[in-house]
C-alpha cells in the first residue's frame, strides 16, 4: 500500500473520532453528564493515534521525505501543515485538562471541553481535507519508487513499534456509544 494511502486510512479513523467528539459536546451542550472515562478515552485516542502515531509519521518520516524530494522546508505547506499539528497539540491540552477536572467532579468545565473539542474538531477537519486533497498528492508526484519503498519501510516499522489496536478497540466502543446505527466503516471484515 502507498504510504498516502495509509495515512488517508488513518485520516478516516481520525474522522470517526472527530464524529464522537461532535456528538459528546452536543450532548454536553444539552446538560447532560458523560462518564468521565468515556471523555478520557477521546483524549487519549488523540494522543495516543492522532498525535502519537499519526502525526508522528508525518513529521517524522513523510514530511522529511518530501523535503529531501525538493519540498520547500520553510514558508510552504509542510511548515503550515506542522503549524496546524502545534495548534491541535494546544486544544488537545486544553480538552484534557478539562475532561481531568471533571473526572474530578467539576461539571462547570464542561463547556471548556465543549469550547475546544469544537474547535479541535473543526480544525482537524479542515487540516484533514487539504492533506488528502492537495499534500498527499503532491508528495505522491514528488517521491520516486525508491523513495516510496523507503517511506513504506520506515512505515511498516512505525506500525511495529507502536501498539494502536487498543485504542482502535476504544474507537469503536466509542463509536457504538456516540454514533448508534451510523454505518461502521472502520470495523474489521465479521469472520
Ligand atoms: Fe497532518
Ligand atoms: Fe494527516
Amino acid at each position: 500500500m502507498r504510504p498516502t494511502v495509509e495515512l488517508t486510512g488513518e485520516h478516516n479513523q481520525i474522522k470517526v473520532m472527530l464524529a464522537v467528539i461532535d456528538a459528546a459536546c452536543d450532548r454536553l451542550d444539552a446538560g447532560e453528564k458523560l462518564p468521565p472515562a468515556e471523555l478520557d478515552k477521546m483524549v487519549a485516542f488523540i494522543n495516543g493515534f492522532v498525535d502519537g502515531f499519526h502525526h508522528d509519521k508525518e513529521e517524522g518520516l513523510l514530511f522529511p521525505a518530501m523535503e529531501a524530494a525538493g519540498a520547500p522546508v520553510e514558508g510552504g505547506p509542510l511548515a503550515v501543515m506542522a503549524g496546524e499539528h502545534e495548534i491541535a497539540r494546544h486544544l488537545v491540552r486544553q480538552m484534557s485538562e478539562a475532561a481531568s477536572a471533571y473526572r474530578d467532579g467539576d461539571g462547570g468545565v464542561a463547556a471548556s471541553f465543549v469550547e475546544s473539542g469544537r474547535n479541535y474538531v473543526s480544525l482537524m477537519l479542515a487540516h484533514i481535507d487539504k492533506e488528502d486533497q492537495f499534500l498527499y498528492p503532491m508528495a505522491d508526484g514528488q517521491l520516486s519508487g525508491g523513495q516510496q519503498q523507503e517511506l513504506r519501510r520506515r512505515f511498516d516499522a512505525a506500525s511495529e513499534a507502536d501498539d494502536i489496536a487498543g485504542l482502535l478497540d476504544d474507537l469503536r466502543e466509542l463509536q457504538e456509544i456516540y454514533l448508534p446505527g451510523e454505518r461502521r466503516d472502520q470495523r474489521p471484515p465479521q469472520t
